[in-house]
């Protein structure tokens, strides 16, 4: 089969890698790729956000499975756009319609849709303009830290942790009153601290059966021992270690059941994956946030070990085949490091030369690209976050190990 997938970070490198290995992928395209997708398939000029310049794709090189990477065209509704355009009706998309991947585009729909199934999570209530002062007053009267939320997509910054009632009130106002987030915060979820270990899984569902895919644990800050400012994710593992069967079982009775139930209940096309946010203490899992796509870095970190086709899962997952699908999951621990540019998360330069990435064997270690672009025959930072080298080990400290030495040889000035 030929395939597209949409995206230019980290995951779409790897998840370019795990398809290309397959014998079911005849052609692979990327839009708009990066300078690693470049090596494993044709990159197009084409942006995810134009619909009908993907449609336009799909037709040319006769795609037969379209592959969504990030979240903005499913929450858009690309899946639902595709397919009633009479010459794609036929096209396998993996990844939700719109229906499904407000999950992730509408914090207040998902908190709704929780309760609405008894799936476990924070205490909410949602506020708008009209219900300004209800707000204010409700934060007042919360125990603290409490936790402010953008309802629509933020790029992973609509989210703020409140330790003073003041605080949250300025917080409040900025995402209400001055639009700290645009549209995406005229609306404002106020919710509950929860206190615990976070992990996330991801749930391949294809509208009638599920497969639960390797957990990841990711580390959002930037500094050494996880100091410092949030970022998109500077490293994960999988797997976890306080994650075991007796866990593996209560997340799957009690939140991932229910989900799928959920939205078979409210007749919602999900074809794609579930990425859940977790929060575990004591045992008990809570669900932070649903996400319509995979995780990054999670999925750089999680496919090296899938040992099954990756390529024949998303496309049995896209046509509604995973019951045929066997799963086959390594036990060896696998670590990704997270190279970012000087000055991420805050401003950074692009456009960097990055020397020394010639000649680098991918066996145990993988080095995918995440923002990068290539410029005649040299590869150039295009990102804050740059590269991640991936490992596989016995043990979660040998993979470290291994990802850390696979970059001694690299450079880039900045470099972090
Ligand atoms: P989200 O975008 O919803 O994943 O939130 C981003 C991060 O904020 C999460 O990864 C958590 O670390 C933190 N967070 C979100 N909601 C809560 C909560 N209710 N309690 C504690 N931490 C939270
Ligand atoms: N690493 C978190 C995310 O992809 O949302």
């Amino acid at each position: 089969m030929n395939i597209l997938l949409l995206g230019s970070g980290g995951r779409e490198h790897a998840l370019a890698y795990s398809m290309s290995l397959s014998p079911q992928c005849d052609k692979l395209y990327i839009a708009p790729g990066n300078a690693g997708t470049a090596k494993l398939g044709m990159n197009l000029k084409v942006q995810p956000s134009d619909f009908d310049s993907v449609a336009r794709a799909c037709i040319l090189y006769d795609i037969h499975l379209l592959v969504v990477g990030p979240e903005a065209p499913l929450v858009d509704g690309i899946r639902d756009n595709l397919l009633a355009r009479e010459e794609l009706s036929k096209l396998a998309i993996f990844g939700p319609g719109a229906s499904g991947a407000i999950l992730e585009g509408s914090k207040d729909y998902s908190k709704a849709f929780m309760q609405r199934h008894n799936i476990p999570t924070a205490s909410y209530n949602t506020f708008d303009a009209a219900t300004y002062e209800e707000g204010r007053a409700y934060i007042m009267s919360k125990h603290l830290p409490i936790v402010l939320k953008a309802d629509g997509l933020a790029a992973g910054k609509g989210v703020v942790i409140c330790h003073n009632h003041a605080d949250a009130v300025q917080h409040y106002d900025d995402m209400l009153l001055h639009k700290a987030f645009g549209e995406a915060s005229s609306r404002v979820v106020i919710e509950e601290f929860l206190t615990g270990i976070e992990m996330s899984v991801f749930v391949l569902y294809d509208g009638k059966d599920y497969r639960i895919l390797p957990e990841a644990k990711d580390y959002k800050k930037i500094g050494e021992g996880d100091q410092g400012p949030n970022t998109g994710g500077m490293g994960a593992v999988s797997p976890v270690s306080f994650h075991d069967e007796t866990l593996q079982q209560h997340i799957e009775e009690t939140i991932i059941k229910p989900t799928i139930n959920g939205l078979t209940a409210e007749n919602i096309d999900y074809r794609g994956v579930i990425f859940i946010g977790l929060i575990i203490e004591k045992g008990i899992a809570k669900v932070i946030e649903y996400n319509c796509r995979f995780g990054d870095p999670e999925t750089e970190i999680i496919l090296p070990r899938i040992d099954s086709d990756v390529a024949e899962l998303l496309w049995a997952t896209a046509t509604g085949n995973l019951a045929q699908c066997n799963l086959s999951i390594s036990s060896k621990a696998s670590a990704g490091v997270v190279v970012v540019s000087g000055g991420y998360p805050g401003d950074y330069e692009k456009g960097i030369t990055i020397e020394g990435m010639e000649g680098i064997q991918w066996d145990s270690t993988r080095i995918y690209h995440a923002g990068t672009k290539a410029m005649d025959n040299i590869t150039v930072s295009n990102g804050g976050r740059v590269l991640v080298a991936v490992s596989l080990a016995d043990t979660l400290a040998g993979a470290l190990q291994k990802s850390y030495a696979s970059l001694e040889n690299i450079h880039f000035d900045g470099m972090y």
